[in-house]
């Protein structure tokens, strides 16, 4: 299993305690796609944020890729995440005054690829995200769909084992969101990467390989129409 999230709980502190994730279970393979659904509160974003190690769980294990992500110290785990996660976000997080070259080799300069490499495989990458010869395009020359898929494209240009994605086409058109999905699909199946991403939208996990639904009870599977968003 490439991920797992045993039993896991997460309590926030702060102006209103609450517990937001309670006995969270999930498996993670290669190659995989999985949405986890739930309304604005649930706890998706939290979930991704400790499979990132980003945060750490106050109960239960994560595993990542055959490491105990709560056993490393927080270098150990950024290392983890730099070498072999990919992120995408709803805000897209890409940087506004580099190109789009610059911005998807941020990945490639953070793990040490040799600065001669490093053009060949964002052209490349920029290439199988329809963006081919975009590379000097600063992101205010491009559409909302053509920067997330530069997004997308810096996610996986350092080919990581695991995509996590939050509303990753959250302010796109619906066809535009589909075929962008398609591509992180497709791109994170020929790398045998797999892709944890969170939606409010049945269309977006109705794509994915199982769709599960986050709730106070926990993760279960989602069934359309049973009251899901
Ligand atoms: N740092 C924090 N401190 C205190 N409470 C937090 C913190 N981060 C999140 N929360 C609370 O935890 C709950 C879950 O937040 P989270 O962002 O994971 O939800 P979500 O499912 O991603 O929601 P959305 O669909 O709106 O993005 C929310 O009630 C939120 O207010
Ligand atoms: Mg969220």
């Amino acid at each position: 299993m490439m991920l797992t999230l045993a039993n896991v709980s997460k309590h926030y502190d702060g102006t209103t305690p609450r517990n937001v994730l309670r006995g969270v279970n999930l498996e993670l393979r290669s190659g995989e796609c999985v949405a986890i659904m739930g309304e604005s509160g649930a706890g998706k974003s939290t979930l991704l944020n400790l499979a990132a190690g980003l945060d750490r769980p106050d109960a239960g294990h994560i595993v990542f890729d055959g490491h105990d992500l709560g056993a490393l110290d927080d270098d150990a785990a950024t290392l983890q995440r730099r070498q072999k996660m990919g992120f995408v976000f709803q805000a897209f997080h890409v940087l506004p005054n580099l190109t789009a070259a610059q911005n998807i080799a941020l990945p490639l300069l953070l793990n040490g690829i040799r600065a001669k490499d490093v053009p060949a495989r964002v052209s490349s990458v920029l290439h199988a995200v329809g963006l081919g010869g975009r590379e000097r395009a600063l992101p205010r020359e491009l559409s909302g769909g053509e920067l997330q898929r530069v997004a997308i494209a810096r996610a996986l240009v350092h080919q990581p084992r695991l995509v996590l994605a939050d509303e990753p086409t959250g302010n796109l058109d619906h066809d535009t969101a589909m075929r962008i999905l398609a591509l992180l699909r497709e791109l994170a199946q020929k790398n045998g990467a797999g892709v944890l991403l969170a939606t409010h939208s049945g269309a977006v996990s109705a794509a994915a390989d199982r769709v599960l639904r986050l709730t106070p009870a926990g993760l279960e599977p989602y069934t359309p129409g049973a009251g899901g968003a």
